[in-house]
């Protein structure tokens, strides 16, 4: 049917074969067209704000694939940016940011942060005038967690051990932070809603490295917190969560956070997934390291998700994102082998 958004017919628990289909970083530097673009616009983050360029960034990866969403352009960090915080993206170093001490927690306040966010908000609204009717719109956020790690020790580590030393070391402080960043990201969210976003997705990246209570109280609860904010204004719209690495965790996250649809990392076993499925939709799990050896290592992954999943709710994706050294035929041959199943 003309115009039907199928990812929206999968998170209210339909199955749809073949399945709708999208990578999380659909656009970036494995395209050459996102690698023109980029030239064009000063930093990283002047893209993010440029609604002109991360329109045209965002439709790329649709242009190239037809895709069945679409996600926003833009970043996890704006929010901590539109707090106040200085963030700055190096080459080859990733994100960089001015670490925040508790004194620092204290004093945040978020006057600003709509205004420094409507050129995001400007984005979303020229992408659902632009998009195909049919392709979905995700807007998004970091979950609390994530996004303080990086708050915190002012860069990527391996273990996020500076904002878990910080947490155990100032947990009021901590407990702020987490409340700041729940309360701005849930509005941010809201926000992104009215301007035409048909779903939203919570990236907890880091969800993986913490002890049981930690992910309780880390976690869990804000993104909680999050998806009751955004349903008491917007009910009908879904949510989807991504704890990366919460291994047996993913047992109860959708019960215990209120989200709708469950993004897999590509560690969680397709039979563990298949079970998740008995509860909503699931959304993964291909490795993209597949993806980047192409071949019998990608048909092979392929093939493994849609005969374990395709006959349930399944959005098919990657288990996180894209890397910039995958080949776009690659890509390509993914979309034909996801497309061609019946
Ligand atoms: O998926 C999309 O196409 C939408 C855009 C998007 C970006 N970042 C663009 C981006 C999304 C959804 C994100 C989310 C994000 N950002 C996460 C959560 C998901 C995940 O990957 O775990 C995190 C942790 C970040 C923070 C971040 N941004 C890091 C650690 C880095 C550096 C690593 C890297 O890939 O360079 C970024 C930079 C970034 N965000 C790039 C892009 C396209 C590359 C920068 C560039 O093009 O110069």
């Amino acid at each position: 049917m003309a115009g039907k958004r199928i990812m929206l017919d999968v998170l209210k628990g339909e199955t749809v074969s073949p399945p709708p289909l999208w990578m999380m970083r659909q656009a970036g530097r494995y395209l050459p067209e996102y690698r023109q673009t980029r030239k064009r616009a000063g930093s990283f983050l002047d893209l993010c704000y440029d609604p002109d360029l991360a329109v045209e960034v965002t439709l790329q990866p649709i242009e190239r694939f037809g895709f069945d969403a679409s996600i926003l352009f833009s970043d996890i960090l704006v929010v901590p940016n539109a707090l106040g915080r200085e963030v700055r993206f190096e080459e080859g170093h990733g994100p960089v940011l001015k670490p925040i001490t508790a004194a620092e927690i204290a004093a945040l306040n978020g006057e600003t942060f709509h205004v420094n966010l409507e050129p995001v908000y400007e984005t979303v609204r020229r992408l659902r005038a632009k998009l195909p009717d049919e392709t979905t719109l995700i807007g998004f956020c970091g979950a609390p967690w994530t996004v303080a790690t990086y708050m915190i020790a002012g860069h990527g580590t391996p273990d996020q051990g500076p904002a878990r030393l910080f947490a155990y070391r100032e947990p009021e402080a901590f407990a702020r932070l987490l409340k700041i960043l729940a309360d701005h990201s849930a509005a941010y969210l809201v926000r992104q809603i009215e301007a035409g976003a048909d779903v939203v997705q919570i990236f907890d990246s880091w969800s993986g490295v913490l002890d049981e209570p930690s992910f309780e109280a880390f976690c869990v609860e804000p993104v909680a917190e999050i998806v009751r904010q955004v349903k008491a204004v917007h009910p009908d719209v879904p949510v989807i969560g991504f704890p990366k690495g919460a291994g047996e965790r993913y047992r109860d996250y959708r019960k215990k956070t209120g989200i709708t649809g469950l993004g897999l990392d590509w560690t969680v076993p397709l039979s563990m997934a298949r079970e998740l499925q008995a509860e909503g939709a699931v959304q993964g799990n291909l490795d993209p390291l597949r993806l980047v050896a192409g071949g019998k290592a990608l048909a092979d992954g392929v093939d493994a998700i849609l005969r374990t999943l395709g006959n349930g709710p399944l959005i098919f994706n990657l288990g996180h994102g894209i890397t910039p050294e995958t080949p776009v035929t690659h890509v390509e041959a993914m979309v034909k082998m996801v497309r061609s199943r019946r």
